[in-house]
């Protein structure tokens, strides 16, 4: 593999580029020191990981795969369980054997999840009244309470939030390696609150049939407990580099390549609101080795696709790069197809992703923030149609879910109405599809796949 570090870069070179999105923090030399205990405390992921995903977003970006990147908005540090992290990686993996049993194509497999606890702003401050206090940036920094004791962006959240991700990962590791994943259990993954729905039903009959492919293929002699993949699952780890000092200070070298590695999750992105070319996210993601995701908006130009590209993948390694197009539903057809051709034309093998949340969020009459299934849906044929027009693979979803029965997302096989929403609202950012709204995507993303 070719080195890819941009001469001058170190994981602390972004301090000299402006960054946007970072906390005021209150006492600089207690962040410092912080951060100085963290870069002695052990990688939360390992080299060798990152380069099996990096592997496996290579045949995604050939067209020989797809990307399932799903998971909350934001953790939070009150909702830390082992039924709710249990609970996510089981509508994650029954999306996954939606998605490989009906459309055929492997599914690479990565959680919003064991570090996505820091959360862009559009506003510094919020204001309540005749109160401003600085706006909740997710777990990592302060605290959601609307106080000025809760508000203040403390250091210690750092670490704790390190804390978490290590139990998290884990459990994850546990559950996905230790006999949790395993195909034969393929049934115990539907939730119970959804095995009632038609897509729970629809899953259901899925999981028989699987059973019934594992018999007849055990029954015609072939040795199924010698293949790990029957019994095992990959999930890997990602979320949004906000954050720089504590991405920096998890950033280490892989001994075996000399290569540098963000070792706070396998793959980490750029947020539609830090992908300034001259910005300090962009300096920092240029020189580490894992893959990339870069989230681009409606603004977004095809000059500035191809400048992220240069920038962040100069040797064109195909699966480096995952652009998560979320434009909204009545942008999709207008904002993506310029990209798609541009990026494709300046020869970039990226990996095509659609986020189909966060271009469609509103403020229901209610006044809770929320999204509706069908223009996710309307969002997910736009960015199948505008990719099958340029001829380029539809290769993955990055998706906002919980394991829940949350009402915070309009619609659905359930119907999920507006006066529904005060009853199970409980994100600590967007809304989320719940578990039921997020199995129904993915049989209709499968389809999409199908044809
Ligand atoms: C997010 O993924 O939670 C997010 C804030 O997305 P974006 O940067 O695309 O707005
Ligand atoms: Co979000």
């Amino acid at each position: 593999m070719t080195a890819i570090v941009p001469t001058g870069w170190t994981p602390a070179s972004w301090r000299q580029f402006e960054a946007a999105q970072q906390p005021e923090w209150p006492n600089e030399a207690q962040l410092e020191q912080t951060l100085d205990t963290m870069r002695t405390l052990p990688p939360l992921v390992f080299a060798g990981e990152v380069r099996q995903l990096s592997d496996a977003l290579e045949k995604v970006a050939e067209g020989e795969g797809f990307l399932l990147q799903a998971g909350d908005c934001a953790e939070a540090f009150s909702a830390f369980t082992a039924d709710a992290i249990r609970d996510k990686l089981k509508v994650i993996l029954q999306m996954a054997v939606a998605l490989t049993y009906s459309a055929g194509v492997p599914v690479v497999k990565v959680g919003r999840i064991a570090g996505q606890f820091a959360k862009p702003r559009s506003e510094n401050f919020e204001t309540r009244g005749d109160v401003s206090l600085p706006s909740y940036r997710g777990d990592l920094v302060n605290d959601f309470e609307f106080t000025v004791e809760s508000r203040r962006p403390d250091p210690n959240r750092l670490l704790q939030g390190y804390h978490q991700a290590a139990s998290t990962l884990n459990l994850l590791r546990a559950f996905t390696k230790g006999g949790f994943a395993d195909l034969s259990r393929v049934h115990a993954w539907n939730l119970e609150f959804v095995a009632n729905s038609p897509q729970g039903r629809r899953y259901e009959q899925l999981s028989t049939e699987i059973d019934r492919a594992l018999r007849f293929m055990r029954a015609c002699g072939i040795r199924l407990e010698d293949d790990a993949a029957l019994h095992e699952a990959d999930f890997y780890t990602s979320h949004e580099a906000l954050i720089l000092g504590y991405e920096e200070a998890l950033t280490r070298v892989d001994s075996l390549t000399g290569h540098w590695y963000d070792c706070s999750a396998h793959l980490v992105w750029l947020g539609e609101r830090t992908r300034q070319i001259d910005g300090a996210h962009v300096e920092f993601l240029a020189g580490i080795h894992n893959p990339i995701g870069v989230k681009l908006g409606p603004t977004a130009t095809a000059e500035d696709a191809i400048a992220l590209c240069d920038r962040l993948n100069p040797t064109k390694r195909p699966g480096r790069l995952v652009i998560v197009s979320r434009m909204g539903a009545d942008k999709v057809s207008t904002g993506l197809p310029p990209l798609l051709e541009g990026v494709k034309r300046a020869g970039h093998p990226v990996v095509w992703a659609c986020d189909p949340m966060h271009g469609n969020t509103f403020k229901h009459e209610s006044g809770y923030k929320t999204r509706r299934f069908e223009d996710v849906m309307s969002e997910v044929r736009g960015f199948f149609d505008a990719c099958h027009a340029a001829d380029v693979w539809p290769g993955g979803m990055h998706i906002e879910l919980t394991g829940d029965d949350v009402t915070e997302c309009l619609g659905g096989a359930d119907e999920i109405g507006g006066a529904d929403l005060e009853r199970r609202y409980e994100t600590m950012c967007d809304p989320r599809l719940n578990a039921g709204q997020a199995l129904e995507l993915a049989f209709q993303v499968a389809e999409l796949l199908k044809s």
